[in-house]
Order: structure tokens, then sequence, then C-alpha cells
């Protein structure tokens, strides 16, 4: 089994041999998987391509890890515990056995229907066992899968399912959101207008709702499902084959598709997923997340699935019926660990204590957070009344392309200190670099955060375009890997993340190019151009606030447009992407070279304007006096 650290002398001592010998430390890791073939090179890589190379030659299946190699000791054992949106509906619990079981149905339905190894399976749809079946049926048989957040707008998905030319798409006819019902099929229908590489439309019956099925290329799950053999022998992969691709923002662009490999991937999902969350066997583990990001397919499915883990999946929103329906599947299932993200943490510390009070939430050994940084009153609060002072908070940093957790504590070993990732788990190199590129060495230092040295998780690619992977991840800093967050290291060598330096920004732990929805705001008819920064918000952690220069107003007038310009983000993005607020404005702040000075622009919306720094280049002073004066928060001057 995997290496399992117990003390904090222990994950020294690991570090530092993971530091020393990356090679022998990552080999030891990865014997305790099921290899067809052995691999040859621990590592190829180098970071100037980049090219990187895990467990080079090694031949497996990552669900022969998951099924084959645990059956004879776990295959009774629950694998995933499913609670629907609705409290009062069943529950479905399905052991490793009924798992493999239905995924080997569903990997035959999927041969069945033409589909093969590299081939790519786009999935929307909503957080039912079905999900988690369809990623480890496409692994089975080698198709890629790529999931697609069932929040996204049919303008989201057609841009996902055509950049990765996806051959099958599995969606469901909706699905329950609290007391909404999400019309995912119609968004589907529209998304495929044009998406020409379709040619398959598998949908599970989920919702009831009224759907159009289109004969030739609409099929229904269960049907296809039907008679289908629960024997599917695996397809032998390559180390370095694609398991996955997922789209992620970024600063400039569309959406790019990350790639994980087979190998590595398996590996470091499995490996943090035991360190990081000290999972015993028998625990239930309940990790909050979406399997529409990257959380969702880190550490619901493949780590807590590859370590025999129970692994709780949960259709609904924390909200609903009431805020207190997180603490209610705790101590239904009698949770152990419990993952979440900061966002939802503010919104529930908002509802105030009662949603807490006569909870039983004595199961909860382990807590902890990702996706955005953790302020310090919604980690006392998580710490006091959910963890009641007993259980430790792991704050994990990671991103959609590191593949799993870089920086946290690990749970009961490492202390921990509110707001604070801590230190990094073994294998990773962090650094700390200025802008100028010069690395920061020693405590009490900040910067940006790089990554000197690969580790297995990492992605690999950028779908459709290498030459952007180098560019946006290897090309800042010379031989490291940029993550486009800032950092402070502490006197303890603790780091804390700062946040993104880039123009992203992270509302309610999710990853928003600003490029993105001003392409989308730029789509209104009446929307000359515009400009979006992020602004503190306290529930969502960042809000989006969109400055906005409109050539003429309609009939609707000022209120119209705004709403309207809401609107048409919603219906290109998705709700996700909305602004909170939308200024309309004169003109945009810019240089005489015709730059968006977002500087000033980031001032503004956080609400102090008394020190814009340097604004010699800047061309038109007035438009700034304009926007302050018709700023939609208070800003001080
Ligand atoms: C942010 C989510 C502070 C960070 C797994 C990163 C965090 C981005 C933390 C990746 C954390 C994630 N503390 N910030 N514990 N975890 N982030 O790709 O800015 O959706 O770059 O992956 O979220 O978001 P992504």
């Amino acid at each position: 089994m995997i290496n399992k650290i117990h003390s904090l002398g222990g994950y020294i001592h690991e570090y530092q041999k993971s530091i020393a010998n990356p090679q022998a430390f990552w080999a030891q890791q990865g014997e305790s998987f099921f290899w067809r073939k052995r691999w040859e090179n621990v590592i190829d890589w180098n970071f100037d391509e980049p090219s990187i190379k895990w467990y080079v030659n090694g031949k497996l299946n990552i669900t022969e890890n998951i099924f084959e190699r645990n059956l004879y000791t776990h295959g009774d054992q629950e694998a995933i515990i499913w609670e629907p949106n609705n409290p009062q509906d069943e529950s479905r619990v399905l052991t490793y056995a009924e798992l493999f079981s239905e995924v080997n149905k569903f990997a035959n339905t999927l041969r069945r229907l033409g589909v093969g190894k590299g081939d790519r399976v786009a999935i929307y749809m909503p957080m039912v066992p079905e999900l988690a079946i369809a990623l480890l049926a496409c692994a089975r048989i080698g198709a890629i899968h790529s999931v697609v957040f069932a929040g996204f707008s049919a303008n989201a998905l057609q841009e996902r399912i055509n950049d990765a030319s996806a051959k099958v798409l599995l969606t469901a006819d909706g699905g329950f959101r609290g007391d909404k019902v999400t019309p995912l099929k119609q968004i589907a229908d529209e998304a495929l207008e044009s998406c020409s590489t379709i040619e398959t439309v598998v949908v599970l019956k989920r919702t009831n709702s009224p759907i159009e099925m289109i004969v030739g290329r609409d099929i229904w799950w269960h049907k296809a499902v039907d008679g289908q053999s629960d024997v599917c022998p695996a397809e032998i992969m390559d180390s370095e084959d694609p398991l996955f691709i997922l789209y992620t923002s970024g600063s400039t662009g569309k959406p790019k598709g990350i790639v994980h490999t087979v190998g590595g991937y398996m590996v470091y999902s499995a490996y943090t997923f035991t360190n990081v969350f000290q999972y015993h066997a028998g625990d239930v583990y309940f990790c909050t997340a979406d399997i529409g990001w990257i959380t969702g397919h880190s550490y619901i499915v493949y780590g807590p699935l590859l370590t025999g883990a129970k692994t709780l999946m949960f259709e609904g929103v924390p909200t609903w019926p009431d805020a207190g329906r997180f603490w209610d599947i705790v101590n239904k299932y009698q949770v152990n660990q419990f993952y979440t993200a900061p966002t939802a943490i503010r919104a529930l510390l908002a509802k105030g204590n009662e949603f807490l009070e006569n909870k039983k939430l004595a199961s909860l050994k382990v807590l902890g957070t990702v996706g955005e940084p953790i302020n310090e009153e919604a980690w006392h609060w998580y710490h006091d009344h959910v963890g009641m002072s007993q259980c430790p908070i792991v704050d994990t940093w990671w991103q959609t392309e590191t593949g799993g957790i870089m920086i946290s504590p690990l749970a009961g070993i490492t202390p921990t200190k509110p707001s604070f990732a801590t230190l990094p788990l073994p294998g990773i190199q962090p650094v700390i670099v200025s802008n100028e590129g010069k690395e920061l060495s020693g405590n009490s230092v900040e910067g940006n955060l790089c990554i000197k040295f690969p580790w297995p998780g990492m992605a690999r690619t950028i779908w459709g375009d290498h030459e952007r992977f180098r560019t946006t991840y290897f090309s800042s800093y010379s031989k490291m890997y940029f993550t486009g967050d800032g950092v402070k290291r502490d006197e303890d060598g603790y780091y804390r993340i700062l946040g993104r330096v880039d123009d992203v920004i992270n509302v309610s732990g999710h990853r928003l190019g600003t490029a993105e929805i001003e392409n989308a705001i730029n789509e209104h008819p009446l929307v000359n151009e515009s400009a979006v920064v992020g602004y503190p918000h306290a529930i969502k952690g960042q809000g989006i606030y969109a400055f906005v220069v409109c050539g003429e107003l309609s009939t609707g007038g000022e209120e119209g447009i705004r709403r309207s310009i809401m609107q048409g983000v919603t219906k290109i993005i998705g709700p996700i992407a909305r602004p909170d607020l939308v200024q309309l404005v004169p003109g945009l702040p810019k240089t005489r070279s015709g730059k968006i000075m977002r500087r000033i622009l980031r001032k503004v919306a956080e609400g102090d304007a008394s020190n814009l720094g340097d604004i010699s280049t800047l061309l038109d002073e007035d438009v700034v006096d304009q926007i302050i004066e018709g700023a939609l928060v208070d800003v001080k001057v």
C-alpha cells in the first residue's frame, strides 16, 4: 500500500527523501499499484519544451487498480454512498463489486457505440452515481473523458465539445439542484446545434422532464445498458496516455483543455488522498465538490476509490431544504472527513449557528478546504463550531493543472495556522520568485509561486495546443512551472496563498478569466468595450465588477442595459460568471498607447482610490474621476 505518513518526523523524513532522490521516492509510491508492465524510467522531463513523462513505458489500467486490485479485500465494502438532492428520496449505496459491475456494463455500452481508446467522451451530468460510473467506464476502455460542469451554458458546452472533438455526449433529461431543475438535455440540444463530431447522445432519466429525443442520435441510458455484460476487459494503457481533459479558465482567450495522463495521476491522486486526509479503512469521507471540477475528479472519484475508501457523493446544494443540510448528511452517514470550499463555509456562517445547533457532528475527525484563500474568520468558525475545536483543518492548495494537492497540512500531523496552507507535500518543490525572476530564498518573503521540479500528477499539455501550455506555464520564469498565484512564506517557512496575480478571478471557488467575461459582455449589441475586475465579496471571496462603455442607451435605460448584460453573460458562459456589479462608464482608463489600466479599476472596485500609484501614462484623468463618482461601491479618495 501507499506509504502513509504518521508523524511530523515522518513527514520531514519523507520530504527529505523525496527531494534527495525523487526517482526512488516515486518509484516506491508506484510499487503499490498493479502494472501490466513495469515502467522503465520513473521520470523523463524538461521544462523547456516542456516534456514531462512519469513511469515511462509502464502499462496499466487505472480501473484495474480500483477494482481488480482490491476486490478480494473489499468487494463487499461501500465504494460510493450517494445522497440525493431531496433528503426524503431513497439514497443509494454501491459496493466496490456493484460499482465494478456497473462500470463494466457501461464500458461495454460505450464500446458498442463505437467508442475506443483515445476517443473523447463529453459528460454533462448531474451529481448522480452514473456520473462516476461514466468516468470509470471511459477509463476502462481508454476513452478520454471531458466533464463539463452542469452549470455551464449551451455555448460553453458547445465550445468544449468542439475543442475536444468529442464523439459521444453523456447527459441527463435534467438535474435537481435544491428546488430547481436544470434542463440539461435541452441545453445540450442547443449546444449540439453546431457540434459536428458528436455521433451519439446517451440520456439518463433523472427528472422525468419532457425532452425531445432525436432519432438516430439520442438513446436512453437504461436502454443502452440493458443486456450488456458486466465483464469488460480493461484496455491496456501507456502511463502517458491521456486519462481526461478538464477545461479551466486562464487570463487570456478561451478555456484551456488541461490534459492529465493515466500513470502519474493515479499515483499522485491516491498518494495525496491517503496522506492529507489521513483516511483510515472504514472511514466515511465526504467531499462537497461537483465532479465537474478537478476537486471532484481527484477527491471524489479517483483518489478515494484507488485507496478503497468510502466516498460520499451529494447531488444537492448546501442551503436546501435549509442551511443545515451538510450537517444532516454528516450525521446520517457518520462522516469522518469533510472537505469543502471557503465560500460554502462563509455562506453557512452567515446563516447563523442555529443550523448547527443540535446537529450531531461528533463523527468528524478531519475538516478540509480548497479552491480559494480561507479568511481567518471562516477558518475559526469552521474549526470551533463545525469541528468543535477537535478536528484539524487541512487548507489544501492546488489547481486543475496540478492534478492533486500540493501544499497542505497532513491532518493531525502538521501544526496548522489559520489561513495557511502550511507546507509542501513530499515531492513538491515550491519556490517564490520576484517579478524580475529572482528566486527569493529564506523565510519571510513574498512573491510569485512557482514549482521547480515535476510531480507525477502535473498536467502534461493543453489539448491541441502544446505551445499554449508552454507559454502559459513555463515561459514566465525560466525552468519553472508558474502557478499564477501570489504567496508569502512566513518566519516559520509556512506558505500562505495570497490569490491570483494574473487576470484570473476566483468567484465562490470557481476560476474565471476576466477576458472571457469581457468577451461575453462585448457580444451585447450596445456595448463598445468593457473591463472586468474582481472585488472583495463577503461570501463569494471575490465578486465580478464590470465597467462597461455603451454607445447609446436603449429604451430600458441604464437599469435595462445592466440587466441585459448580466443575462447575456449567463447565457454565454453560465450563471457562475454573471457580473455582480455593472457600472456604465463614459470610457475606460487607458494609457497613451491604448492599454486599459486595470490596476486603477481594481483599486476603485476595492473601494480605495486614495493611492492610484503612477498615473503619468494615463490618457484622460477625467475618465477616472467620473468612474469614481459613479462607482457602485463606496470609494475612499
Ligand atoms: C486557488 C482548485 C488559496 C488558487 C483545486 C489556485 C487556493 C486556484 C487554494 C486553482 C487554497 C486553490 N488557498 N487559494 N487552499 N486552493 N486556490 O484550478 O488561486 O479550480 O490557483 O483548482 O484556486 O483553482 P482550480
